[in-house]
């Protein structure tokens, strides 16, 4: 078998895809005899492809929209992250068989813990902006670090309760609350996460205001185009603690690229710069 390490990124369409340039940094950086590539592969061609990556020697590969749940019933085996979360984004081929995870969960959690040291999710409650894929991993996140409370705001309230009822568990207070009941749900609260597509480019903005929040909260804002969303603006200018979208996307890629690769990749101003160029 070739030296030669293959991995790709799976999406349809994928040519706005940054994981080739952040993966590509790291394999100059380690001096890794790899290639990552982007993949075009339409969804209902994703069961016939799949299986055959191994045969032409990738290691593994991430998928984006609009494989992430289609790939589900593909893999031989999830771990508890990629259940819980309902979609995998990354597979690795191993002796004939294929293993799903969500690394989102481990980007988004692992980010916090570096923006705000000493974070504790049980410091109050926390409001998650959205109840689409990006919430799930969000919450989970949340759940599995010790939070007790989560309120949910989302456009459509029935998507925020389907999402109440699959994290429900003892101990842990959870609201689903649609726009009207945003106010109500910031007050207080210690962290606010925004998991919807709002504030990106070409997307409307936020209504929302922060000015019930604890002092001190933190906002963290998944969307990362723009880098500073109108959202960690209104937060700076309150003096709140923020935590941008970016970083989230390079700590995904970490464990992903020691699936891959091999190696523990570190996330440096470097890394930040190439993704951005
Ligand atoms: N930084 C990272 O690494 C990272 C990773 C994953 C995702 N993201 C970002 O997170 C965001 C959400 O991604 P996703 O995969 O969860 O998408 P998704 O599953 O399509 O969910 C989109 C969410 O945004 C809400 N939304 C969309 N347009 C809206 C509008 N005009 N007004 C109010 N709410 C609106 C939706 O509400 P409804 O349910 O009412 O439609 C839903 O809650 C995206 O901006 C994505 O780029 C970032």
């Amino acid at each position: 078998m070739s030296d030669l390490k293959l991995a790709a990124v799976i999406g349809w369409p994928i040519h706005h895809s940054r994981s080739p340039k952040l993966h590509g940094h790291w394999l100059k950086q380690y001096g890794i005899s790899g290639t990552y590539i982007a993949l075009p592969i339409r969804p209902d061609d994703l069961a016939d492809c799949l299986p055959r990556l191994p045969k032409m020697g990738f290691t593994g590969c991430n998928l984006t929209i609009p494989h992430k749940e289609i790939v589900l019933p593909l893999v031989d085996e999830i771990d508890a992250a990629a259940q819980a979360v309902g979609a995998v984004n990354t597979v690795t081929f191993r002796d004939g068989r294929i293993f799903g995870t969500n690394t989102d969960v481990y980007g988004f959690m692992e980010y916090l813990r570096v923006s705000v040291p000493g974070f504790r999710a049980d410091a109050g409650p926390a409001v998650v902006l959205g109840a689409g894929g990006a919430s799930r991993a969000v919450l989970y996140g949340l759940v599995e670090a010790g939070a007790r409370e989560i309120r949910v705001v989302n456009r459509s309230k029935a998507r925020a309760e389907a999402l109440i009822q699959h994290f429900a568990r003892p101990g842990l207070t959870l609201h689903a609350v649609d726009e009207a009941g945003a106010a109500e749900a910031v007050a207080g609260a210690s962290l606010l996460v925004n998991a919807t597509s709002l504030g990106m480019t070409g997307q409307p903005d936020h209504t929302i205001t922060l000015d019930g929040l604890a002092a001190g909260a933190i906002v963290y804002d998944l969307v990362y185009s723009p880098l500073e969303t109108s959202l960690l603006r209104q937060a700076k200018a309150r003096g709140l603690r923020t935590v941008d979208g970016l970083g989230m996307l390079l700590y995904q890629a970490k464990p992903a690229f020691e699936r891959f690769f091999g190696v523990t990749p570190e996330i440096d101003d470097a890394l930040r710069a190439a993704v951005l160029a």
